[in-house]
């Protein structure tokens, strides 16, 4: 059945998959929700977006994404608060970021009503796919990707915007054991390591991958020139506690602004935690933990939300962190952030966008 919702047509699957998945054990990103957003640019401009059942889409292997990496995405939630009503995370600011994204990647910008209109008619199409249960909420995914076929070293004309939804638990099930990376370079200042671009995550795999051997969860990025201070982990943004104040790297243009790391800052200030934004080098952490005063270390990330770091292994040494107390910041913070998009706690920065 097809009808329109805005200027947004929208076409109903007719084999629901929704019966099909167990909400009680969600696996990040394993099933992806019914619908899927789909919009074209061409000839200069955004077409309308449509509302499709999630499938293949059949493409030239020619397209310009595949050769030379114009491809962008996000990550955000949606929830179901306490009152039933549905909410996304802070819209607006993703909004800015897939922008700025683009931007780096010599893509077009997506206009801000093609934005909202795509997501709200989406996850309003899907909103039985939302789970309740505790740390659990619907990922979003909007991707941008260049789609002209051409074999030729340009900036593409012709481009995708899709937006997929999946149904996720927490990305990480346990307190995470991280590498200190004094080898490999996730970002180079004044290259694209702030931008959500997908190059990125693909150059984070051979490092990664060789630290899982080692029996690492991941890995803690440090900067190109000098692999002296901490960047971020690639998943996430990294945080640390120490002498009772949340210190966090300061941004670069090599290291991911992330939403969660400002929605984290933001709140801990307010709940009059002292909260430090300058370079932390890998020296201050060995330093620190020997003399006690490192107490805390986590990732900060839309998918991660708070992903508690429990080791930390320096040149070789494992640093190994207190286990993560109830009264401890991050816990305090992740609280504040998860009661604030449940709606049991006053939304005093408007992050909650509301579904009509
Ligand atoms: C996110 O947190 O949204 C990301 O894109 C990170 C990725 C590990 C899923």
């Amino acid at each position: 059945m097809e009808t329109m919702s805005n200027s947004i047509r929208v076409q109903r699957t007719s084999q629901s998959r929704l019966k099909e998945i167990d909400f009680s054990n969600l696996a990040f990103g394993q099933h992806i929700a019914d619908h899927m957003i789909v919009a074209e640019y061409a000839d200069g401009k955004w077409g309308e977006a449509s509302v499709l059942p999630y499938g293949e889409m059949t493409m030239s292997p020619a397209i310009l994404s595949l050769h030379y990496g114009q491809a962008i995405f996000e990550g955000m939630k949606a929830y179901k608060t306490s009152s039933g009503v549905i909410t996304i995370f802070r819209l607006k600011r993703h909004h800015e970021r897939m922008n700025r994204s683009l931007e780096r990647m010599c893509m077009p910008p997506i206009p801000y009503n093609l934005f909202e209109q795509s997501l709200t008619t989406l996850i309003d199409v899907d909103r039985d796919w939302i789970p309740t249960s505790e740390g659990a909420s619907l990922y979003i995914r909007p991707v941008v990707f260049a789609s002209e076929a051409r074999l030729g070293v340009k900036v593409s004309d012709q481009y995708k915007f899709v937006i997929m939804t999946s149904p996720v638990g927490p990305y990480y099930s346990k307190p995470l054991r991280v590498k200190v990376e004094e080898t490999y370079v996730r970002a180079a200042e004044g290259g694209a390591g702030f931008a959500k671009c997908a190059g990125n995550y693909g150059v984070s795999f051979y490092p990664t991958q060789m630290a899982r051997k080692e029996g690492f969860d991941q890995v803690l990025w440090t900067d190109a020139k000098e692999h002296k201070y901490i960047d971020e982990a690639g998943t996430m943004n990294v945080m640390f506690v120490i002498d009772g104040k949340l210190v966090t790297p300061r941004l670069t243009t090599a290291i991911l602004d992330g939403i969660t790391r400002d929605s984290i800052l933001t709140l801990a200030k307010e709940m009059d935690i002292v909260v430090e934004e300058r370079k932390v080098s890998v020296e201050e952490l060995i330093e620190t933990h020997k003399q006690g005063s490192l107490t805390e270390a986590f990732g900060a990330g839309t998918a991660a939300i708070v992903a508690p770091i429990a080791t930390i292994n320096i040149h070789g040494k494992d640093y190994t962190l207190p286990p993560t107390s109830e009264g401890s910041i991050q816990a305090r913070v992740k609280k504040k952030l998860t009661n604030m998009r449940l709606g049991l706690e006053k939304d005093n920065h408007e992050w909650n966008f509301t579904l009509r």
